[in-house]
């Protein structure tokens, strides 16, 4: 009844027009509010840049200001969050904590489901901005074992994070500068890609007038994927298995061009960029800067490259355009940061906060319909009941 195509994996279904992030997959151009990635990578700040996409303009230093005291006013998670997480054990993963935090502060915070001027949905995404931080945090001090922090207002957006994930019980906090530009470079980096699978999972989810915060936790959910990105985990556990395996590339290689073996290179391949990941490009720079300005030497970066070299002079590769991706080099780098890996998703979630906030957003403001494709039916016509006795 009026469905005459269908489109597996949407790829080639637009599902809204969008003036946030612009792609252009054959040349491999990425731009966020018409700047270019390059510029904002090297030049802003990763609050600049969420304040860019989530509402068009990159701001003034008062009005920077004005963000950043907003979301700082808002960064107290509600002490009763931390029994939800002391339920959690240990061995769980920082994606499903994170996710189901992200959900839990719905309870705590039940006012932020009301967007229904814009004065509310500043306030709920003020309150998410400074709440996710601590969240991921938590993660990943449950995870280690150690007592949770609490963030400084004194320091920039980035580096309280990293004051909150990093700082040890009894001593200072160590600031390094390195270490802050760099996760500001990958935040950056990750905070926007238009409609991928977790940010059209939040599209969706809040189609249907869910709130701001039950949105993000499914988009959490949907990142977690190895087919999303979940990928930068899969990426240095490859990577750490080819060690392991004595660093024989060209195996992994043949195991990954074997269609009766389901291994895929990871970090390779991308939907819509065919010729090259301009983000990849940025992230294989900063891992040699990185790790030479922290003085790590890591033979996985070896092994990365050397793969990255087969790979492009490969021609199931090349036929296939198959390129390495965002998630290729930025494991190696959080690994050189002291980000342990099971956490290398949940700093993808981080960056991505302000690109799903944003597509979030205008999702709203633009009134699109509830979500809700169509379908082919191919199962069985009419068929009579049978009482269970008698089947
Ligand atoms: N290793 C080996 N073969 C591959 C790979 C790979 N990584 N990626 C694609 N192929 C092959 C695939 O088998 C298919 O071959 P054939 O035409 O012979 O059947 C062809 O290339 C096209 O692949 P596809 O799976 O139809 O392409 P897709 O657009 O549906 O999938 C992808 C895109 C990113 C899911 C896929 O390339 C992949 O699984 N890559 C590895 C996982 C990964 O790195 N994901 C991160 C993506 S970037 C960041 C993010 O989204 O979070």
């Amino acid at each position: 009844d009026g469905v005459t195509t269908i489109d597996p994996g949407f790829k080639n279904t637009g599902s809204c027009t969008s003036a946030i992030t612009f792609l252009n997959g054959e040349e491999g151009i990425l731009r966020y509010r018409g700047y270019a990635i390059e510029d904002l990578a090297e030049k802003a700040s990763f609050l600049e840049v969420a304040y860019l996409l989530i509402f068009g303009e990159l701001p003034t230093s008062d009005q920077l200001d004005k963000f950043h005291n907003d979301i700082k006013a808002q960064s107290h998670v509600d002490e009763d969050v931390k029994k939800i997480l002391d339920g959690f054990p240990k061995s769980a993963h920082p994606m499903g904590v994170l996710s189901s935090l992200t959900s839990a502060l719905i309870a705590f915070n039940p006012s932020s489901v009301n967007v229904d001027s814009e004065e509310d949905m500043y306030k709920a995404i003020v309150n998410i901005m400074g709440k996710f931080p601590v969240l991921v945090a938590w993660a990943l001090r449950k995870r280690t074992g150690q007592p949770l922090d609490y963030g400084d207002d004194n320091l920039g957006y980035v580096e309280n994070i990293l004051k909150m994930m990093f700082k040890k019980p009894n001593s200072e906090y160590k600031h390094n500068q390195v270490v802050v530009d760099a996760l500001d470079k990958l935040l950056i980096l990750h905070a926007d890609h238009e409609q991928n699978c977790s940010t059209s999972t939040v599209r969706i989810v809040g189609s249907s007038h869910a709130g701001l915060f039950a949105s993000l936790s499914a988009g959490i959910n949907a990142l977690w994927g190895p087919l999303h990105g979940g990928a930068n985990q899969a990426v240095l556990e490859m990577l750490e298995a080819i060690k392991e395996d004595g660093g024989d590339t060209k195996k992994y290689m043949a195991k990954a061009k074997d269609k009766e073996d389901p291994f895929r290179l990871m970090g390779f391949g991308h939907r819509v960029y065919k010729n090259f990941d301009p983000r990849a490009r940025i992230i294989k720079k900063a891992a040699d800067e990185v790790l030479s300005d922290l003085g790590v030497e890591d033979p996985i970066l070896e092994i990365a490259k050397g793969l990255e070299k087969e790979a492009l002079n490969d021609p199931y590769f090349v036929d296939r355009k198959l390129y390495p991706n965002v998630d290729f080099y930025s494991g190696i780098i959080y690994r050189a940061m002291g980000i342990p890996v099971e956490m290398f998703t949940v700093m993808f979630a981080l960056g991505r906060l302000p690109g799903w906030i944003a597509q979030w957003k205008e999702m709203r403001e633009n009134k699109e319909p509830i979500g809700r494709p169509r379908q082919v039916y191919v199962g069985e016509t009419h068929r009579e009941f049978k009482e269970v006795s008698k089947r």
